[in-house]
């Protein structure tokens, strides 16, 4: 049986006031193709409109003028329901004064602060790699977070933490091929991950909804729950027959501006109540592919 998630209640979410795209560190992104400052407002009002109306909550942060990739606030850290947040150390410099005003967010409401490193000393982790799931903390690692952040988190926090090997330059960070859905299903996208990454990940997840080239590339998994709200930048079909099935009400809301950028609904909000109770491990685990 399933039942709803846990968390995906409360969002920090950074509006974009400065959002460019000044420069290249993912395949979706060109200098040459600006988004519209006024329609990526539009579109992210629209974004935190929709989590407000399925019930959740929503925290706003102001961009930094030096930072346009801070509107991705999913990589600003990974948060807990009982008030703990593993600031990222980006892998690429570009980003990592993000941390310096995150870490004041963070600390400033209530948040006990950890880092895996800083100014690049220390392993990089980016927290759009992070997800609670089943019975660990399913972490992405390759293009952006480090092994040695896994080990960090799993000793740190005292918590089971599952490594998943991404293998694939366009699913750089994990919520693009992967999206918890309830506490059995979770949309995924396997060719994201290497042979042995995918073995694990069919492993822990009892319900994979497995999804196509063309809607794993429409960002289909970058999506959030909410309540019974699931947000999409892009629903097929055949996706939606699946999710209204699990009892979910579709919302599909346009993010092109944003898309410019590499990132969607998922990257734009970051998750404020991860739940590490039933995660919880004396001394910690780190379990890594073969
Ligand atoms: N341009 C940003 C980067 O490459 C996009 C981040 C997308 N965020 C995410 N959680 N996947 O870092």
């Amino acid at each position: 049986m399933s039942e709803s998630l846990e968390w995906g209640r409360r969002y920090l979410m950074v509006r974009p006031d400065h959002f460019r795209i000044d420069y290249v560190i993912n395949p979706y992104m060109s200098t040459q193709d600006q988004p519209d400052s006024e329609l990526a407002l539009k579109q992210w009002d629209s974004l935190r409109q929709a989590i407000a109306d399925a019930g959740g909550e929503v925290e706003v942060l102001a961009q930094r003028p030096d930072s346009p990739d801070m509107v991705y606030a999913m990589n600003l850290g990974l948060a807990t329901v009982d008030g703990r947040a593993m600031l990222s150390h980006m892998r690429f410099e570009p980003r990592r004064r993000e941390s310096l005003t995150a870490g004041d967010w963070f600390t400033e409401h209530g948040f006990a602060l950890g880092r895996t490193g800083s100014d690049g000393v220390g392993p990089h982790f980016e927290s759009g790699d992070a997800f609670v799931f089943g019975d660990s903390l399913v972490v992405g690692y390759g293009p952006r977070t480090e092994a040695e952040a896994l080990e960090h988190l799993a000793t740190e926090w005292g918590i089971r933490v599952r490594g998943m090997r991404i293998a694939h330059e366009g699913m750089y960070h994990l919520d693009l091929p992967f999206c918890p859905v309830d506490s059995t299903h979770a949309m995924v996208y396997p060719p994201a991950f290497d042979a042995e990454s995918q073995a694990e990940l069919f492993g822990i997840v009892p319900d994979p909804i497995v999804l196509t080239d063309e809607e794993a590339f429409a960002f289909s998994a970058n999506s959030i729950v909410v309540n019974e709200t699931i947000v999409m930048p892009a629903c097929s079909p055949r996706l939606r027959e699946i999710l209204t099935g699990l009892g979910l009400r579709v919302v599909v809301l346009d993010l092109t501006e944003f898309h410019k950028g590499g990132g969607s609904v998922r990257c734009l909000t970051n998750p404020l109540d991860f739940p590490l109770t039933r995660i919880t491990r004396l001394g910690g685990e780190l379990i890594l592919p073969a």
